[in-house]
């Protein structure tokens, strides 16, 4: 008979779940709902190991109030992804959360469009590093799946190195190399004694590969999830409003 289960493995793998897009949709109304603070409970009761949030400079989903909140209600580990400046380096050691993912910023993408280049800014980066660790949390960098830029994570002081997967989500003809490079630069940062996440783009799909070559530990993913959540919800939403509307009639 087909063993369909996956085979036993040792390694604890833990999903984090960004939910700054409950936020977007909160701030498309500019209203004070659906709250980011309540979906990280349901989150959490669906199995999720930890809560992500990023704290954009220009606050576009998420806030302040929802980051504080979160550090007092989030139940798991709460993960702050923030670009590398004094201003979120302040916020970050005032609330603390578990993990501070630096990640690199620019105003104009529409979500984070690259992994940190720490071997170019690396004396920039120094500063808010030591000031972060130093404050007790633990220190992840967002970087392509590359040696040098692991390397860099490393002499950083980062414990976690988190593999840029938006390439490999999107170009599907050029899966086969990037798997390669990632397993290849997950390797090198185990040796290097960091712990192996991956995120961006991740999907229900495109992470069994990820999963079987075992190439990461921890996964940080928002954007499937979220969109997944809105059609597994809406059929059973329509129905409350339409019973509503029944009970008039
Ligand atoms: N990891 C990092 C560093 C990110 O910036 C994001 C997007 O906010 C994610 C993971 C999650 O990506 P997605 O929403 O595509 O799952």
């Amino acid at each position: 008979m087909v063993n369909l289960l996956p085979r036993i493995r040792t390694t604890v793998r833990i999903l984090s779940v960004n939910i700054d897009h409950i936020a977007t949709l909160r701030q498309a109304r500019k209203e004070s709902f659906p709250d980011p603070v309540q979906a990280a409970t349901l989150v959490e009761l669906g199995g999720a190991d930890g809560i992500t949030v990023h704290l954009r400079g220009d606050r576009r989903h998420i806030n302040e109030r929802d980051v504080e909140l979160l550090r007092k209600t989030v139940k798991t580990e709460l993960t702050v992804e923030m670009a590398a400046t004094e201003e979120m380096t302040r916020k970050a050691t005032r609330i603390r959360p578990d993990q501070v993912t630096l990640v690199p910023e620019l105003r104009t993408e529409v979500t984070t469009s690259g992994g940190l280049n720490v071997v170019k800014r690396f004396s920039k980066l120094q500063p808010f590093a030591r000031r972060l660790k130093r404050a007790g949390i633990r220190l992840s960098a967002f970087v392509e799946p590359d040696r040098a830029q692991i390397e860099a994570a490393a002499r950083l002081g980062a414990g976690v190195v988190e593999l840029n997967t938006d390439r490999y989500s999107r170009d599907k003809a050029k899966r086969a190399r990037i798997l390669a490079q990632m397993l290849d630069a997950a390797q090198f940062a185990r040796e290097l004694g960091m712990a192996v996440h991956a995120g961006h783009g991740l999907d229900y799909l495109n992470i069994v590969p990820i999963l079987e070559m075992e190439i990461a530990e921890g996964f940080s993913i928002g954007f499937a999830i979220v969109a997944r959540a809105v059609m597994t919800g809406l059929t059973e939403a329509v129905a409350e409003m339409k019973s509503l509307v029944e009970a008039y009639s």
